[in-house]
């Protein structure tokens, strides 16, 4: 049975969009697309609806990827239904555990940079009021954090490089 994923950042038009794009991309290209069924929220209720932020889906096509879904909120119940639940920074960590009064789900809950191989980062850093580098840097960094987070689920997979930038 596939494993599912909830990528969480605070917003849900950044960050999170871009950890599920780059991973359902993995999974294709590495011909694994069965394994891990993904999805991602945002802790805050600001962007409710929208769909991923102009700069970031500029920015993800220079690697020749497209951002899907529009914004929705982290639910209690999203705890519950999924199996791990990826937190872009420490605080985003702190608001999802805090759905979580009993603990009951806490095993679930990991900062996604605990994935990376190639970078000593501890949190993606938020891109939402910063330059262009801002948002390829992410990229970066999640390429490195969703192919160690697929490499220590799927057993056989192979995850191409960052492609160059168009
Ligand atoms: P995200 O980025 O959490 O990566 O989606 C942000 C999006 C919106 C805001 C902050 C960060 N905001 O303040 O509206």
């Amino acid at each position: 049975m596939s494993q599912k994923l909830l990528f969480v950042c605070l917003g849900n038009i950044c960050r999170s969009p871009t950890a599920e794009g780059i991973t359902n991309h993995l999974l294709r290209s590495s011909g694994h697309k069965e394994a891990i069924i993904c999805d991602s929220a945002g802790t805050a209720a600001y962007h409710i609806g929208s769909p991923p932020d102009r700069r970031m889906q500029q920015a993800v096509r220079c690697y020749g990827l497209e951002l899907q879904g529009k914004a929705r909120q982290i639910q209690p119940a999203d705890l519950r239904e999924f199996d791990l639940i990826l937190a872009m920074d420490r605080q985003n960590y702190r608001d999802i555990l805090s759905l979580d009064p009993q603990g009951k789900y806490a095993e679930k809950v990991r900062l996604m940079c605990s994935y990376c191989r190639s970078h000593s980062d501890e949190e993606v850093p938020d891109p939402y009021y910063g330059g262009e580098a801002g948002f390829h840097y992410v990229i970066e960094l999640l390429w490195d954090a969703c192919s160690g987070l697929l490499e220590s689920l799927v057993p056989g997979i192979q995850c191409p490089p960052l492609p160059s930038r168009a």
